[in-house]
């Protein structure tokens, strides 16, 4: 049912992504005049506030966390907020969040940043409240499960409240800028579409470098692991959006049809496919980081790197390899995807300096925005012994290219397609379930082979054996510190 929400109710509107990420983004909306006056904000969460506290406690988070030029919106924007204390598993307290709600209006939009072993009794909670109806939507974020079997048991309790259309599963990639420009480039284009295949793509590298470790997600990241946390769900809708056929339409269920294939053909990986790794002590531009184990203060089998090389088994990316790459406390922040061509097929230049390279397409998510092209060029000169070649970049930085538009970070996207409804960018049950399928065969792998974590060095690229695992194919790492 098509709605705009004119109420939003953030559960876990006292935690840290509520305070970095979504009241940031909230207030960003509205400096902006893109929400509707109308539209009122409740948050709730465990801590026992009343409105002013809250708007206090959202006061700091939006002063620490806004840009500078953004701070004269905040206290307008208070005003849009209240707040009602909950304790999730109390049925009586969702009476009090239904008051506070405002029943009736236009619509509500729901926001579940809590974790996850809430989501049952919170839904059960909504729907004994009347909040779950049918002028209700729902965005989830990650994680959501561990395995296909515990995602499944939180999608059918989501949906035994709210139908599909109505249910909004966040992975924050996709309200990245780049990652849209992605579809962009593939598909607004006709240079790129007729070599996006087998025939002329050797292989594709898929990179996502964090310098940041445990960063006190303790309980978190050491029961999920770099696998779970970002291949899941990040790498993967990466994955597919560079797989995928194109969509007839840039709408939420041609998009979602043509991933949810590419998902559906990656084959099961080999352990000799896999690699993990853990970091241990080292350097990040000059200063020293504790292992992974001293940050977590025990020992763990926990993996904070993986790489993997994927395959897609249909017509368009038979025999062309995916590599995959994740880790913690890397060289360098880095998402990056690189498209390397296969090489031309006869050279007609026969000089000492003509080696034609193939060529080679880098696309920056972050921190940089940018796409390159590397191209063979003729070194000027007279060429006497005959002619040279060299590679040079054609490079397009999308902040110069586009000075004047504002540059959104993707919670104001994705919170902005929540309140009016638009699930392009939101992941479906049947991508989910995809995923999980193949990460599943992942771990599988490593417990049949028992598969533990290789060491490395904070601030390398993680362990040798990941470098070893591109070499032995004759491919080496774009990003190799
Ligand atoms: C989150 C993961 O989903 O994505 C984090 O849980 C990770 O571990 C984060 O740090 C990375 O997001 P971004 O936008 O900084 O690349």
């Amino acid at each position: 049912m098509s709605f705009t929400a004119d109420r939003l109710l953030l559960f876990g509107a006292t935690g840290d992504l509520s305070q970095r990420m979504l009241l940031p983004s909230l207030c960003a909306l509205h400096a902006d005049k893109l929400v509707a006056d109308k539209v009122s904000i409740v948050g709730t969460a465990r801590s026992d506030m009343d409105d002013t506290g809250f708007r206090n406690f959202a006061h700091d988070a939006l002063n620490k966390f806004l840009p500078e030029h953004r701070k004269p919106a905040i206290n307008s924007f208070l005003k849009r907020l209240t707040y009602q204390t909950l304790d999730a598993n109390e049925t009586a307290h969702y009476t009090a969040l239904a008051g506070k709600v405002r029943p009736g209006g236009e619509g509500l939009a729901i926001f579940l940043s809590t974790a996850p072993s809430l989501f049952e009794s919170t839904i059960a909670g909504l729907q004994a409240s009347g909040l779950a109806g049918p002028k209700t939507r729902i965005g989830l974020e990650k994680p959501l499960g561990t395995s296909l079997e515990t995602s499944r048991h939180i999608n059918d309790a989501v949906a035994r409240a709210f139908s599909e259309d109505r249910i909004f599963r966040i992975d924050h990639y996709l309200g990245k800028e780049t990652v849209q420009n992605l579809l962009a480039l593939r598909f607004a284009n006709i240079l790129f579409e007729p070599i996006w295949n087998a025939a002329h793509i050797e292989h594709v590298q898929i990179t996502v470098g964090e310098t940041v470790g445990l960063e006190g997600r303790v309980g978190f990241y050491d029961g999920a692991g770099a696998l779970r946390d970002m291949v899941q769900n990040h790498m993967l809708q990466l994955l597919a959006l560079v797989a995928m056929e194109p969509p007839a339409h840039y709408d939420a269920t041609s998009v979602r049809d043509e991933k949810v294939k590419v998902l559906r053909s990656l084959r099961t990986v080999a352990a000799a496919e896999t690699v993990r790794g853990q970091y241990g002590a080292g350097a990040i531009a000059g200063n020293a980081v504790p292992a992974y184990a001293e940050e977590l203060g025990k020992a763990s089998d926990t993996e904070t790197f993986v790489a993997i090389k994927a395959h897609i088994d249909n017509w368009r990316w038979k025999g062309v390899p995916f590599y995959l790459r994740t880790g913690k406390r890397m060289t360098r922040r880095v998402t990056e995807i690189m498209i390397q061509f296969r090489p031309i097929p006869h050279s007609i230049f026969g000089g000492k300096g003509a080696h034609p390279v193939p060529n080679r397409l880098v696309i920056g998510i972050q921190p940089e925005e940018n796409i390159t092209v590397s191209l063979m060029a003729k070194v000027p000169g007279l060429d006497r012994g005959g002619i040279s070649l060299r590679e040079v970049p054609l490079d397009i930085a999308m902040d110069d290219a586009f000075a004047g538009p504002t540059r959104r970070i993707a919670y104001e996207r994705l919170l902005l397609d929540l309140i009016e409804g638009d699930q392009t960018l939101f992941v479906r049950r049947d991508e989910v379930e995809a995923q999980w399928e193949w990460i599943d065969g992942v771990r599988d792998t490593w417990t049949e082979n028992a598969i533990q974590p290789k060491s490395y060095f904070a601030g390398s690229w993680g362990p040798a054996a990941a470098v070893a695992l591109a070499e032995r194919d004759g491919v080496t790492w774009h990003e190799q510190g």
